[in-house]
């Protein structure tokens, strides 16, 4: 059966020819999973996330939007001793794993013909976006906080996005965004569930990679779980269809400063609350995010766990990381922190993590806060 979009409530299904991002009685909207995928018809030729296109929403060839990128390189790292595996992420034409979301997602809006969207981000979804909706020739408006990263506005900005900058919370954003919503297509990497078909294929090379096997765990970092929902549903077909003999152990990272997830993940009662405090980890400083029980679910399903950070563990992870060679993210920083706990706790299993973002768009942010 073609993939279609598939109603989280009710479980009704609506055909991918229409372009929706809710379902109609306002409930998020996910993705059938898929029933057929061969191993052996991989695009061996094409490092893009197309390389799975079987696997991926029905989407013309001429759409399938590439810009560099994919099938990134899963490397060793030593990690206090431990090796873990790690997917070079930042090495996406944006510099971040969210290129993957919004090829896909770009790619479809291109299919249906639509000539601008609206999206809202902390900085880095949005210059994925922006980006793509350049490479389509899309009309592309991105709503943004006051303080989001110089580096990250002038790379929107260099896209040609438009720029709305609201004074206000990050959930002030995104109600702006989702007024604008009203009237263009919202391509939005928390709402719109073709965001994680485009980030599954983090799944998809992992087992790839490995001789289509999959590790015992992968650990993630949980913002919005544009990563953790991606690998969820990638792992979860590939198991569901005898590919792989097991989904990984999901390990979802949350800083310290602002844990929602896993405060309700050990909560012993409902009244439990976390309080948030500024962090250096800005991708994952979400304190409500969209999806956040279907996280939950995910990670609770594939016997994983959560793990707070603390801004000192994200910042040495930051600076071992720049002592080997690696200039990345502190955001990016938080999930090696987490990576690092972990491995230390779980010394016998294969460990596979990701350097989501590059460092080179953090310079302002990394300076201010003198590390070195
Ligand atoms: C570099 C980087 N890493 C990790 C994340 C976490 O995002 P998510 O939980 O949506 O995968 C973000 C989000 O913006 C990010 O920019």
């Amino acid at each position: 059966m073609p993939m279609k979009f598939i109603n989280s409530a009710t479980q009704v299904l609506y055909d991918m020819q229409q372009p929706i991002w809710l379902a109609p009685d306002g409930a998020l909207l996910n993705c059938t999973l898929i029933d057929q995928f061969d191993p052996n018809k991989v695009l061996q030729y094409d490092t893009s996330i197309w390389r799975y296109a079987t696997a991926l929403p029905n989407i013309a060839p001429e759409n399938r939007l590439r810009l560099g990128g994919g099938f990134t390189p899963l490397l060793p790292f030593n990690l206090k001793g431990k090796e873990v595996w790690f997917k070079h992420d930042y090495l996406f034409s944006t510099g971040s794993y969210k290129d993957r979301g919004a090829a896909l997602l770009m790619s479809m809006v291109k299919e249906w013909g639509i000539q601008k969207v609206v999206q809202d981000s902390s900085g880095n979804a949005g210059c994925s976006i922006a980006a793509y909706a350049a490479a389509a020739g899309i009309e592309c408006s991105i709503y943004i906080q006051q303080q989001t990263s110089l580096s990250k506005v002038t790379q929107m900005k260099a896209y040609g996005a438009h720029l709305v900058t609201i004074d206000g919370s990050r959930e002030m954003v995104a109600d702006a965004a989702m007024a604008a919503a009203k009237t263009d297509y919202y391509a939005s990497h928390c709402w719109n569930p073709l965001f994680f078909q485009g980030t599954k294929t983090l799944a998809y090379e992992v087992c790839e990679q490995l001789g289509w096997q999959a590790p015992d765990a992968v650990v993630l970092p949980a913002g919005n779980g544009t990563l953790i929902l991606g690998c969820s549903i990638g792992f979860t077909e590939l198991f569901e269809l005898g590919i792989i003999q097991k989904v990984p152990k999901l390990i979802a990272i949350q800083s310290e400063h602002c844990a929602p997830l896993a405060t309700a993940f050990f909560a012993k009662n409902n009244a439990e609350r976390f309080t948030q405090k500024p962090t250096i980890a800005e991708g994952i400083a979400i304190a409500k995010p969209i999806r956040g029980e279907q996280m939950i679910t995910a990670v609770r399903s594939a016997n994983g766990t959560f793990i707070t950070v603390s801004e000192e563990d994200i910042i040495d992870a930051w600076k071992m990381c720049a002592q080997k060679g690696l200039y990345i993210e502190p955001t990016s920083a938080a999930t090696v922190a987490g990576a690092s706990i972990y491995a230390l706790k779980f010394q016998s299993e294969k460990i596979v993590s990701v350097f989501t973002g590059t460092g080179l768009k953090a310079t302002d942010t990394l300076k201010k806060s003198n590390l070195w």
